[in-house]
């Protein structure tokens, strides 16, 4: 039976291809990929088995249940938890051979008053964030103290930018240059670390010198650039095509109100289409004022506001049937609608558009 709603469409060939175009640019730096939040709505588990498959190096998710998902999902590949450390499930990311995140003293403590096995850590400095991370001031303590301890692998550094995907990059160098210092701090203490690691998707293309001996990236993985403001050069394209059925269609006097609030009014008499995809599917509410879909290479404007399961399209008198699949965003054989000019559009991003993503429409791989 045919399937009439919303579907989200997967291409793991063009992520791998994405992957590999992201390794061509970063050499043999290795690559820890962020599959967090459901891999940004593309599926935890499906994209990480294709990057596995490729040889990743890490991946990366947010919590421990998004972790201990992958390993009961038979994911092998290393994985670092992004998330701030907590004490009560050390053991838990010990079983699951997570690799955990310390960001604070406390967390130190907390390891320190710990029995039972060790747990490989990644040791986050803040160097401007100001989100998760020991004050850059306070680094070297912070090294000393975590070298004490024997209950813990320490195999990572790292900070995280903050406007690294920005056209204006002296914060980002300022972020940079401090993370280079707690570098150096470390070699005089005599510590070393497998992995150092700063780079986000918008300092793998900005900020070439921030690269170290590993790269985080996600977005640049899913096909997106992370903002409009970095360089647009590696071929790169979406993962995701978001498509959406046509349910209704009807005919309608010049003047009609469509959606609520009625700010929408037809300017003459056409054919309204009723799409079955709404704002709890993933299309974006404030899209509805410049807002379009695609069939055939043909933009058809969004008419009134979007509703929590269905949108309506202004048709007039093109060819489009009951059944037919418009095109919300990404690319496929009806055109191309990059998720960045609706996301510069409603003052919104990427990231934003691609993790609202309901579980209503159905994925296809
Ligand atoms: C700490 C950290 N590193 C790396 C990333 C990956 O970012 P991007 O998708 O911009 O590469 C994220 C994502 O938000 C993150 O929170």
């Amino acid at each position: 039976m045919s399937y009439l709603g919303p579907k989200v469409h997967i291409d793991l060939h063009q992520l791998k291809k994405n992957y590999q175009i992201v390794k061509s640019e970063v050499g043999e730096i290795p690559i820890m990929a962020t599959v967090k939040a459901n891999a940004y709505g593309h599926g935890a588990v499906e994209v990480s088995k294709a990057l596995e498959e490729e040889g990743v190096r890490y991946l990366a998710v947010f919590t421990i249940d998004e972790g201990i998902e992958l390993r009961d999902a038979g994911i092998k590949t290393d994985i670092f938890i992004y998330a701030k450390f907590d004490p009560s499930r050390i053991d838990e990311a010990s079983k699951y051979n997570l690799t955990l995140n310390i960001s604070s003293f406390d967390d130190l403590k907390a390891l320190k008053a710990h029995v039972g096995n060790t747990v490989k850590v990644h040791l986050k400095i803040d160097t401007g964030m100001t989100r998760l991370g020991v004050p850059f001031e306070e680094a070297e303590a912070f090294l000393q103290e975590a070298n004490q301890l024997d209950s813990i692998e320490l195999e990572g550094l790292y900070s995280h930018f903050a406007t690294a995907d920005e056209g204006d990059l002296s914060y980002a160098s300022s972020q940079l240059s401090k993370f280079s210092d707690v570098v150096e701090i470390s070699k005089k203490l005599d510590m070393s670390f497998d992995f150092v690691h700063c780079s986000n998707s918008g300092a793998i293309l900005n900020v070439q010198d921030s690269r170290f001996n590993m790269v985080r990236t996600g977005m640049l993985l899913y096909g997106a650039f992370p903002s409009d403001e970095v360089p647009q050069k590696l071929p790169i394209k979406p993962v995701m095509t978001f498509t959406a059925p046509i349910v209704e269609i009807r005919d309608v006097k010049a003047g009609t109100q469509i959606s609520y609030g009625g700010v929408y009014k037809t300017k003459s008499d056409t054919r309204i289409a009723v799409v079955q995809a709404g704002f709890a599917d993933g299309v974006p509410r404030p899209w509805y004022i410049d807002g379009f879909v695609k069939f055939q290479n043909q933009d058809f404007k969004i008419t009134g506001r979007i509703c929590m399961d269905q949108l309506m399209i202004d048709i007039g008198s093109a060819d489009l049937n009951l059944g037919d699949e418009v095109l919300i965003f990404g690319a496929n054989e009806h055109g191309n609608i990059d998720i960045n000019h609706i996301a510069k559009k409603i003052d919104s991003t990427s990231y934003v558009l691609v993790t609202a993503l309901g579980i209503r429409p159905k994925r296809i791989y």
